[in-house]
This record gives structure tokens, sequence and C-alpha cells, in this order.
């Protein structure tokens, strides 16, 4: 059993906040007990307040209850034959109330579901049993004749501390060690929604003794996707540049925010030179988002968010008044991959600013002049060294590696003492040798020697390494030539496996036969 259900208020005593509203629901249920007939309820707030939870709780009161979800059973004829018929038939005076549940009427959607919007003013108007009905969206067009012929009922999100007094309660029934933050951490992100608050909970302590401040870490993920679908729900619904602009301040990739506006304007727009109009600023966003990547020139990202943004937004003639279900088929793939990339960027700018004793954010902010002067292959290296920045990390700056030649060199210049700090700084070069205590002009020469194999070895390497991303990056113009070069070379030694050559080119050519066979 979920914990949404086992923990689920079992009378109005246990239904957190909305206290008014609890209160309106019992005195309604009491006037229909008493024989006197209400008007129809219909209880409108956000998702996981408690709506569905005290119609059920209501529906305890009467001798028997209908549910329906309007947004699964729309047509007329469904709604009249199971609502329809026990609506006009009652047995009995008091007794035999049946209380009508009709969750989500704000999911009717659609001409061809007007009919289920009529039925259900129909069955308003003849009903002699009680009816309460469920809404999320204030603002669903589908509500407006339906407020008019029901008691509108508003409920609030839950208050925080509520939230967290559940949450702890929970804990202690399900024996599970706590930390308050954690707890207050969980019902905060959960922005008033309990539902998704004991779900959250759920996820990170069923089966523990104990949940900790890393378990957070499990549940942020999904937190973040709902600020971007925020964001994006505000692109498209909203015409305000403030709110606008004010939403796309997060931190997000560029590219993935675009992919879900492309994704759901169709969802959203109605008119087709909207629609239009809209792609065309989709399309725009996303040329500028390729230049700034092809040329790291990030000042093209800020166009390619105001067309996004603004664009998109201000494509429409006017705002629509509904609630469309945003798709986000491929959000969670593509948030794993942006994610690893900002993990990087992170752990960069922090060893950076330990140097250079700025702040992270200090740091991330000179990016751009450091890929400007990443682009020196000297400079590269030597900044490199100095951060102690591996392979991976320079690749955050700049496409290719630094030269294997640059970075010998580079080394050579240093100062024995020197040399050995950037040696650990190019770990991933080449290896430190561990007898660097060890004298003797012999012991050095095949220090030397060993040295130089292993050079040879690292670079033949980064050759096979390097082809398959190489070629990708045939693709791109920057990296045409260095392709070029390298496929030149594979081309040489594909011609001395055939020539049967035995030098150290063939050795590796050995190599490759033997993965070959
Ligand atoms: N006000 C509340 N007090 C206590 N628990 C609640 C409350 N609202 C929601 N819950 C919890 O969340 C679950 C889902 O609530 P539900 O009534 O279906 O929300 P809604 O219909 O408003 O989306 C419930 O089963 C219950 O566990
Ligand atoms: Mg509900």
């Amino acid at each position: 059993m979920l914990w949404t259900e086992k923990y689920s208020p079992k009378n109005f005593d246990d239904v957190l906040g909305n206290v008014k509203v609890k209160n309106e629901i019992l005195e309604w249920t009491e006037e229909w007990l008493n024989g006197n007939p209400q008007k129809c309820l219909l209880l409108i707030g956000p998702p996981g307040t408690g709506k569905t939870t005290m119609a059920h709780l209501a529906a305890k009161e009467f001798s028997e209850f209908v549910e329906l979800n309007a947004s699964d059973k729309r047509s007329y004829d469904i709604i009249t034959n199971t609502v329809g018929e026990s609506s006009l038939s009652r047995s009995l005076y008091n007794e035999g109330l049946k209380l009508i549940i009709l969750d989500e009427v704000d999911g009717i959607h659609g001409t061809e579901d007007r009919g289920g919007t009529r039925a259900i003013g129909n069955i308003i108007k003849t009903a002699r049993h009680p009816i309460i009905m469920m809404a999320n969206d204030p603002y669903s067009k589908r509500l407006k004749t339906l407020k008019t012929k029901c008691t509108v009922l508003k409920l609030r999100k839950v208050h925080t501390n509520s939230i967290v007094a559940l949450l702890k309660r929970i804990c202690v029934k399900e024996h599970i060690e706590f930390d308050e933050y954690v707890l207050r951490n969980l019902a905060k992100q959960s922005k008033g929604d309990l539902r998704s608050a004991i779900n959250d909970l759920e996820a990170i302590a069923k089966g523990k003794d104990k949940v900790t401040s890393k378990d957070l870490e499990l549940i942020s993920r999904k937190d973040e996707v709902a600020n971007i679908f925020d964001s994006v729900r505000t692109v498209l619904k909203s015409k305000n540049i403030h709110h606008i602009n004010d939403a796309m301040k997060l931190e997000a990739e560029p590219n993935f925010i675009l992919e879900l506006v492309a994704e759901n304007i169709p969802r959203e727009y109605e008119k087709a030179e909207e629609i239009a109009k809209a792609y065309e600023m989709v399309s725009l966003a996303d040329t500028y988002l390729g230049r700034a990547f092809q040329t790291r020139v990030y000042s093209y990202w800020k166009y390619s968010y105001k067309l996004m943004s603004l664009g998109v937004a201000l494509s429409k003639e006017e705002t629509y008044r509904k609630f469309a279900r945003y798709a986000n088929s491929s959000v969670y793939s593509m948030l794993s991959k942006s994610r690893a990339k900002r993990t990087l960027r992170d752990a960069v700018a922090e060893k950076m600013g330990e140097k250079l004793h700025s702040s992270k954010k200090v740091v991330r902010e000179q990016f751009p002049y450091f890929e400007t002067m990443f682009q020196d292959d000297e400079v590269a290296c030597e900044i490199a060294a100095f951060f102690d920045l591996d392979d991976k990390e320079v690749k955050l700056f700049r496409s290719k590696k630094i030269p294997k030649k640059v970075k010998t060199a580079y080394a050579k210049k240093l100062s024995k003492t020197a040399q050995e700090e950037v040696e650990k700084g190019l770990r991933g070069a080449f290896k430190t040798s561990n007898d660097t205590k060890a004298g003797g002009s012999k012991d050095e020469k095949s220090k030397k020697t060993e040295k130089t194999v292993q050079t040879k070895k690292s670079s033949e390497k980064e050759m096979i390494s390097n082809k398959s991303p190489a070629e990708e990056r045939g693709k791109k113009r920057s990296a045409g030539k260095s392709t070029s070069k390298k496929s030149k070379s594979k081309e040489k030694s594909d011609k001395k496996v055939k020539a049967g050559k035995s030098d150290k080119t063939g050795k590796k050519d050995k190599q490759t036969s033997l993965f070959n066979f």
C-alpha cells in the first residue's frame, strides 16, 4: 500500500489545512442529512491538497456514493448512464442519499466533449442527490458555467509546517530516524502538495531506518524538471515580458528548455499562424544556440534565450486560458546528460576557485576568458598545469586536447620540483615513475628511455582513442585540419600492415590485427 493511502486522513480532523473549506463541507453534509437539499459543491484547488480525500470522507456519511473521473469517461452517454440515472432516482427520503463525486471536471476538453459538460449541467439541474465536483485549474473555461451553478470552495496549498508535522508522524510510525532538515526540505519542495511530499518521503525512506540529507539528492532531479516545466508553461501561457524573463532565470541547459518549448507549442497554441511563428522563433533560437556552441561565443546564448522565450511567447495573439497537459518525453535522459556537464563545470570552477581564492560563481563567470586563453597550446598547457586540470577538464575550454609535444616541452622547461607538480597535474597524459629518488647516470638514462617509450605509447593510445571523436568532429570546420592529419596517419599505418613491417608501428599493428581476428 502506498504511504499516501496508508496515511490518508481517516476523518475530517486529520485533514490538514483549509479549515474553512472543511467546515463548509461538514455543514453541507449535515444539511443534506437533515433533509435540506444543498447546491452542488465545486472544490477547486491545487493537486495534493485533499480534494478527493475530503469528498471520500463526506461519502462515508451517505449510504452510497458514485465516483467518476470526468476526464476519463468523458462522453455524455457514460455520464448520464452512470450518474444521470442515480441522480434522478431516489428511493427514500433522507435515507439512500447517494453522493455523486465527479473528479477533475476541468479535464474535459474540446468540442467532442461538449456533451460531457452539458451532461454535468443537466445532472446538476435535475439531481436530487448531493454532488461534489473537483477541479485543479481555476481558470478553466469549462468551469465558467459550472461555477454559477455550484457553491465554489477554493482550497489553498497546505502550509509547509503542517506538511513537516505529517512527515514526522509518518517517520515515527515507520520507525525511521530523521533529520529535521530533510523533512523540511521535502515539505518545501512539495510546494504545498501533500501527495508529492508523502511520495517523495516514501521514495527515499521506505525500508530504511534513517533518512539523511544525502537522500535528498535523489529527488532533486524531479524538482529540477518541475522548475523547467514551470518556466516553459510561463513562456507558453503568458505574454508578460517581466514574468517571462523571471521564469527564464533558471539553471538548465538552453537546448533542453528549447526542446521542451518546441514540444509543447502545439499543445497550447491553437491558431496555425501562431504555431508557425512560434516555430520560426524556435528555429532561430536553435541557430543561435548552434552558433554559440560552435564558436564558443556565449553571448549568442542570450539571443537564443530571448528567442525561445519572448519570441515564442509573443507569437500568440492572446493568451489561452486552458489547462494543457505538457509532454516530457525525453526529459530525464537529457537532463542527466546536461547534469553531468554541469557537475564537471562546477568541479572545475571549484578547483580553480581554490587557487584563485574566488567563489565558484566568480570563476564560472570568467570561463569565457579562459576559453580564449586556452586556444593557444602553450598557454593552455601552462594554465592546465597551474590549476591541475586533466584532459577531460581541459575539454571544457577547448575542443582539442593539448598536443603531447607541447606538454612535454613545457614539462622540460620547469625545474625538477616544479616538474613534479606538473606531472601530477598531467597524470592522465603520462605516468610519473615511482623511483624519482634513484640516482646514477645509468638509471637516469634508462629512465629517459622508459619515458620516451611511454610517451610514444601514450601518443599512440591517444591516436586510437581519438579516432572516433575526431571523425565525429570532422563535420565541424574547426577540427577539419587535425582530422585529415589523423586519418592520413591512419592510412599510413594501414599500409604498413599490408607491407608487414615490423618496427614499432608494426607492434601496434599486430595488436590491431589481434583485435581483428
Ligand atoms: N489536507 C490533507 N491532509 C492530509 N493528507 C492529505 C491532505 N491532502 C492530501 N493528502 C494526502 O495526499 C493524498 C492525495 O490527496 P488527494 O485528496 O487525492 O489530493 P487532491 O485530490 O487534492 O489532488 C492523500 O491520500 C493524502 O495521503
Ligand atoms: Mg484528486
